[in-house]
């Protein structure tokens, strides 16, 4: 959560830190502050979004060649300008940001306390600092020495970067658990916890590995120590992500930009790896431990969100075609109770950003158990793509609105050409019905720009929607895992209360929900269930609920029931989430944007999670 922005160099910090700052606010927007080195360290910070600082700081000071900013997802103390970053030491020379959770704060806190710090704010990241300032000026140390003491003594996840005003050449940046990269300029330095406000600047870059400190220095010099003072040689890695990619193209919301990217992302994430006419599938990260994983007794999936729906369809996948048993867990579920993994299983941990705390965590935990750990991933050179032995980039581009949409059928794609790959490999498909698949699968993204042409109507059936305190999500099969997706997607951007559900699971108990005020989106493409799935919504339809369908093209059925239908292309059963998710993005966004609801920025949310 969070993001954090800080620059030293030549140019003005002010416009390059806010700028930095609106491309990170999609991390956390519960408010927004820089401090400015010029001589005096100036600190504004505010409430709210990040245009809320600029109005804030209109007309004030802003000069200085060297500056820090944060944008927060609050986790210790109310979203309020108090507890706003950047935090300052007791003496005021020092300026601090952070993204992460300092665990034992309070114990320090009372330590610090009794040595006559007193505190201003709620925050566990006040304290931060005013521990290194303890350190400094008992031992008169440099501020990068007392940074390291510090962190000996904190117990949680930070990424930090400081300043100090007695030393206006260099900044100091440290991580553990909390992503942070360095931008490496002419004569100029960048730090942020992802590369977004760097790409403009410079393609270099540096990954900050864990327990990790970096000095960067005015005079262009930068040197990276281990928290046990071991000096590290880092790896300067070319960045590959183009600007256009991180602004709207001409939509009104990312969200929607993203919904309408699909299919190019889609194919994207095929090009080069599955070869219909050829007749083949390759996985670079699969082929290099294929006895492995094609031995393996058991594939467990790791995720959180939307990245766990995506988990779910995989296990209908895996189990379907390649005959794999697939057990799909929850991260954070996962790592505290105490699970039976073993050498023979496979961990394969799904996650857009790649920093998602509790995903990285179980995935430590499943490698220390001796599993070989898997990634699924969408941000080129996250913490989860570097610990994992093995891995595949979904190759979506960078997913800017907070609810996922392109990065799910990322997933799901490169899912499905594992699932794939691995039934090919395996034998438990026939040649000629895996090239069916490799022929349809090309034609996947062909059909998502079909399903988009919807917009206008699915935009008509919100409108049916818009008012409704609740609303029902139901499927089966593979469409479950989409209706539990759907369902979350409406939770998240327009806070309308709602429940996906197994669609055979509706009269075990939330049938008792319906009556004439409870929309039911019923996701009814199923070949092999259709017969049940129309018998269940007869059922809602005698109880008054008003039913919304998803039906396949050319449906006479389920189209005579219900009150509205979506039509999709066919397709073979198991690419069927591909294209009935489309609508259920499409719907959600219309509704938020129907009850003016920020679409890229729901309340309370943030895109990356790295707290647990
Ligand atoms: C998706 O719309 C959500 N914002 C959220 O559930 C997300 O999928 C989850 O936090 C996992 O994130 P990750 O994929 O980056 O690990
Ligand atoms: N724990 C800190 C706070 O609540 C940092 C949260 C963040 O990562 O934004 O302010």
């Amino acid at each position: 959560m969070c993001g954090i922005v800080a620059y030293i160099g030549e140019k003005e910090a002010y416009p390059l830190l806010i700028k930095g700052l609106k491309r990170l606010e999609y991390r956390g927007y519960d408010s927004a502050g820089v401090a400015l080195l010029n001589g005096d360290v100036n600190v504004y910070k505010k409430k709210g979004k990040v245009q809320e600082l600029v109005n804030h700081a209109q007309g004030a000071k802003k000069n200085g060649t060297l500056g820090i900013g944060h944008t927060r997802w609050a986790t210790h103390g109310a979203p309020d300008d108090l507890n706003a970053h950047p935090h300052v030491s007791g003496d005021g020379r020092l300026a601090l940001v952070h993204n992460g959770i300092i665990e034992n704060y309070a114990l320090l806190k009372k330590a610090l306390e009794k040595e006559g710090h007193v505190f201003h704010s709620e925050t566990d990241t006040e304290v931060l600092v005013h521990l290194i300032e303890e350190i400094q000026n008992r031992d008169n140390l440099p501020l990068e020495e007392a940074i390291r003491i510090a962190l000996t003594r904190v117990v949680g996840a930070y990424a930090i970067v400081v300043l100090d005003k007695n030393d206006p050449n260099k900044l100091v940046a440290a991580r553990k658990a909390s992503p942070l990269v360095i931008g490496i300029g002419e004569n100029e330095f960048f730090l942020a916890s992802d590369a977004t406000p760097i790409i403009e600047h410079t393609k270099k870059v540096i990954y900050l590995n864990d327990e990790e400190i970096a000095v960067v220095r005015r005079s262009g010099s930068y040197d990276i120590r281990t928290i046990n003072n071991e000096v590290q040689a880092p790896f300067i890695h070319e960045l590959d992500m183009k600007i256009e990619m991180l602004e709207k193209g001409g939509y009104d919301y990312f969200m929607l930009k993203e919904i309408h990217e699909q299919p190019t992302t889609i194919s994207d994430c095929m090009r080069g790896r599955l070869n219909a006419d050829e007749g083949w599938i390759m996985l670079g990260g699969l082929e290099e431990h294929v006895n492995r994983i094609t031995k393996a007794k058991r594939i467990i999936i790791a995720a959180c969100g939307t990245s766990w729906h995506a988990g779910l369809i995989a296990e209908y996948l895996i189990e379907d075609l390649a005959r794999l048993p697939v057990e799909v867990e929850y991260a954070s579920e996962l790592r505290y109770r105490n699970p039976i993994i073993t050498e023979d299983d496979v961990v394969i941990a799904i996650s857009q950003s790649g920093e998602t705390a509790d995903t990285l965590a179980a995935l430590e935990l499943a490698k220390e158990k001796g599993a070989l750990i898997y990634g699924i991933v969408n941000v080129v050179g996250s913490s989860i793509a570097r610990i994992t032995d093995a891995g595949s980039y979904i190759h979506a581009g960078p997913e800017i609105g907070v609810a996922s949409t392109k990065a799910f059928t990322g997933q799901v794609t490169l899912l499905t050409m594992m699932a794939l790959s691995l039934a090919h490999k395996r034998g438990t498909i026939s040649t000629s019905y895996f090239q069916q698949l490799l022929n349809e699968m090309s034609n996947i993204p062909k059909k998502v720009e079909k399903v988009l042409e919807s917009n206008k109507k699915i935009e008509y059936i919100a409108q049916e929607i818009k008012d409704k305190p609740n609303a029902l999500y139901l499927g089966r099969g593979y469409n479950f895992p989409i209706a539990l997706e759907g369902a979350l997607k409406l939770k998240e951007i327009s806070y309308i209360h709602a429940e996906g559900y197994p669609a055979a699971e509706m009269k075990h108990g939330p049938i008792a929900l319906i009556d004439e005020e409870m929309p039911v989106i019923v996701i009814a493409t199923n070949k092999s269930a259709y017969d049940k799935i129309a018998s269940n919504i007869q059922e809602v339809k005698a109880r008054k609920g008003l039913v919304i369908a998803v039906v396949t093209e050319g449906d006479e059925v389920i189209s005579q029931i219900a009150d509205y239908t979506i039509e999709i292309p066919d397709t073979e059963e198991p690419f069927t989430p591909l294209l009935s998710v489309i609508p259920l993005q499409l719907l959600s966004y219309h509704i938020a944007l129907m009850r003016d609801c920020n679409v890229d920025q729901p309340r309370n949310l943030a895109k990356s999670v790295t707290v647990e």
